[in-house]
């Protein structure tokens, strides 16, 4: 399949990566076909996602292996494939062959991938696995957080590119804490910076939002205050943003009134028409 949306080339904006795991998850919690992610991604890519992300879980309680199967069959975009560090994990990369990997941490008892990366710590391991998915066409991603530590190890183990964990910015965002959004901002320039400058290519991702959905009653988060998207995107050294749960929450809002308004005029239309199985 050939691809005409848009180049891996940036110069105005970043790059966006439609996680689509939380249409899975919906799907996941009736065990049926629907809503059904790799829908959702040809929809994303009509749309303009420029990259389809998706996290196969050891556990799968998202994405699961027959989606990977078809999201290569059918979705003609980049797919950049998270995983963990796992043998399981490296074989299925290896037969997928996604354009994009990005390996990240894994426990399973967390709800989401809650930290970064350490390098630092299995330099080694992270090495063979660079070298791996290289050799079978992936460009390889190490989703770590912006400590420079961490970002050195990444270069010297041979990623070509590192996603930074905006996880922590996007709590401060939410919590409404000015101080420790500054802090994790400048963290992250710095991070972003720093890669660049050892020849990485910078993504950054983890828990971003927009800012129109104050939750009811709620005094933390400022209406109106500028959205953890835009401080993030602002940022001239990050070239992909990768962004799933509150995309699709937004998707929810932005979506409830045409939904309600389909059921209504199908049941509608149903009365005045009849409605026979099978026509
Ligand atoms: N980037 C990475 C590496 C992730 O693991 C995730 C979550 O799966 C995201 C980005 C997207 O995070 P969120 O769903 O909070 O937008």
């Amino acid at each position: 399949m050939t691809y005409s949306g848009s180049q891996l080339t940036s110069v105005d904006s970043p790059l966006l990566g439609v996680n689509i795991d939380h249409i899975a998850t919906v799907r996941n919690a009736r065990g049926g076909r629907f809503p059904d992610p790799v829908a959702a991604a040809l929809l994303a890519v009509e749309s303009g996602a420029d990259i389809i992300t998706f996290h196969l879980r050891e556990d799968r309680r998202h994405i699961q292996d027959d989606d990977v199967r078809r999201l290569k069959e059918h979705v003609a975009a980049p797919l950049n494939f998270e995983a963990a560090v796992t043998d399981e994990m490296l074989d299925i990369i290896e037969r997928t062959a996604p354009e994009h990997v990005c390996l990240v941490p894994e426990r399973r008892q967390e709800v989401t991938t809650e930290g970064g990366l350490d390098v630092v710590g299995q330099r080694s391991r992270l090495e063979d696995a660079c070298q791996r998915l290289a050799a079978a066409g992936s460009r390889v991603s190490l989703f770590i957080g912006a400590d420079p530590a961490q970002i050195h190890a990444a270069a010297e183990v041979g990623a070509p590119c590192i996603e930074l964990h905006t996880g922590a910015l996007a709590n401060a965002w939410w919590d409404g804490n000015a101080a420790a959004l500054a802090l994790e901002l400048s963290r992250l320039k710095a991070g972003l910076l720093l890669g660049r400058s050892l020849g990485l290519r910078t993504h950054a991702g983890h828990g971003l939002a927009l800012s129109q959905h104050v939750p009811i009653g709620d005094s933390a988060v400022v209406a109106g205050q500028v959205s953890s998207t835009a401080l993030v995107a602002a940022c001239p050294d990050v070239s992909e943003l990768h962004i799933g749960h509150a995309l699709v929450g937004h998707a929810l809002f932005v979506g409830l009134r045409q939904a309600i308004a389909d059921f209504k005029a199908e049941a509608v239309r149903a009365r005045r028409t009849g409605a026979i199985v099978g026509q």
